[in-house]
């Protein structure tokens, strides 16, 4: 059904159902201008042999002449496709002897048993010597005209006008498929597949095929550029980790030859964030590029929760909060347990360090990981931009971090095919997490 309405609404089907409308009007005037034309001929040609006849019947001025004249005629003539009367002072002669219209040219239809009058004919009277006279001709040629003209309209105009049509629908199924294959593309491009190309759309190249291939050399730049940034950070990043790594260490010896001076701790703790935040941007760097799928297993995600929780209760009874595990039916997922390891990590420090001391509930239902807290929450204007890369609120700005956690989940998350969604917990922050179940 709506397959047929995408079809409706293709610009070739709109076209063809313009000019089907256009072209049967038009026929419709020029059929309708000619019958009027031909019609106008008939009654021309029907008057003036009706007028003949009359006037041959009214050669005499005597009304008895004229009496016998019609009399004979009407014995001769077939009263099916020839009326002959004439009402003199004798009274009335003839063929017909049934009412008469008032007019003196007129169509009208009669009735006469006796005589095999029935139908229409067309009739004329003319008074002449003593009394009218009346000729009237069956209006047989005007109903064949109609008929002809009736049989040349379904004869043409009809088939004219489904050939027409079907062919428009050829051309609208066959553009809708065009239109669907940019619409695909689009969507994919959109969703950030960067190396989504068209498809070889069906059918000889036209503009359709210009606007494919425009968007098709839009799409290679963009993923050109994507990729030279993805390079050029990633390169910054591996570049500069190694001189940092070097710093630490020499931090590290200063602090040990000088263990009064406070600032060398300070200045190591900046470096121990900065190597954090290196890696993290590797490792979404990474992930992104395309971190190889043919490592993933099957992961359980019961016991990869339990792990994680035990892992983090210290943390959470330091900073005052009480982290609760409920497992309903954890599924087994396939990827790898490491990344899958992070985005629980991450979803609870989140919540250790942006939320008051209260609880933290991680809940495994089937493929799906729920992170909550009761703390301030992310306002939902937020939600997108604290998925980008070092985006932090401004309320986060004193708290450590970097804003790398959630864009990190979010890579893994769609590296393995699953949704990260943030949501209100009234009060605080739900971030779920939901796989695709194993398959086969
Ligand atoms: N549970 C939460 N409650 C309130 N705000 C949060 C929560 N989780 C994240 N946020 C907000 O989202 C921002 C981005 O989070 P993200 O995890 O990406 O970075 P981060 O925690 O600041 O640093 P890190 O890179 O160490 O994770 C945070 O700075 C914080 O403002
Ligand atoms: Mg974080």
């Amino acid at each position: 059904m709506n397959r047929w309405r995408e079809v409706l609404c293709t610009t070739p089907m709109r076209l063809t159902l313009r000019l089907v409308v256009l072209f049967v009007a038009i026929s419709l005037v020029a059929f309708g201008a000619t019958w009027w034309l031909a019609n106008n001929a008939l009654i021309d040609a029907t008057e003036t042999t009706l007028q003949q006849q009359i006037d041959a019947l009214s050669a005499s001025d005597r009304p008895e002449e004229i009496a016998r004249a019609v009399r004979n005629a009407a014995k001769q003539a077939d009263a099916e496709h020839l009326i002959l009367r004439y009402d003199g002072p004798q009274g009335a002669v003839g063929n017909y002897l049934g009412p008469l219209p008032a007019e003196d040219l007129a169509k009208v239809s009669l009735h006469d048993h006796d005589h095999d009058i029935k139908g229409d004919y067309f009739l004329m009277r003319e008074k002449v010597a003593g009394g009218t006279l009346t000729a009237g001709q069956d209006a047989d040629a005007f109903d064949d005209l109609g008929e002809v003209f009736l049989q040349v309209l379904t004869l043409t105009l009809l088939p004219t006008a489904l050939l027409v049509l079907g062919g428009g629908l050829i051309f609208a199924f066959r553009s809708a498929r065009r239109i669907a294959a940019i619409e695909d593309t689009l969507e994919r491009l959109s969703a950030g597949e960067l190396s989504a190309r068209l498809p070889e759309l069906p059918g000889t190249p036209d503009d359709l095929t210009r606007v494919g291939a425009g968007i098709d050399r839009l799409a290679a730049a963009q993923e050109a550029s994507v990729s030279a940034l993805r390079q050029v950070s990633a390169d910054i990043a591996h570049d500069l980790k190694t001189p940092i790594q070097r710093l630490m260490v020499l931090l590290d010896q200063a602090r040990d030859q000088a263990p009064e001076v406070e600032v060398l701790d300070r200045a190591a703790a900046e470096a121990h964030g900065i190597v954090a935040t290196f890696q993290a941007l590797l490792q979404i760097a990474q992930i992104e590029g395309g971190s190889p799928r043919a490592r993933f297993m099957p992961v359980d995600l019961g016991p990869l929760a339990q792990t994680m929780t035990e892992l983090y209760e210290p943390a959470a009874t330091e900073t005052g909060h009480s982290l609760t595990l409920s497992l309903r039916h954890p599924a087994t997922i396939n990827g790898e347990r490491t990344l899958l390891g992070q985005v629980i990590a991450n979803l609870i420090e989140n919540a250790l360090r942006h939320s008051p001391p209260g609880p933290v509930a991680l809940t495994i239902d089937g493929a799906t990981i729920t992170v909550a807290d009761r703390g301030p929450g992310i306002p939902a204007s937020e939600h997108q931009a604290v998925l980008r890369r070092l985006y932090r609120l401004e309320s986060s700005r004193s708290t450590p971090g970097s804003g790398l956690g959630l864009a990190l989940v979010d890579v893994i998350v769609k590296l393995h095919g699953g949704t990260l969604s943030l949501q209100d917990n009234a009060p605080g922050l739900r971030a779920v997490v939901t796989f695709p179940g194993m398959t086969g």
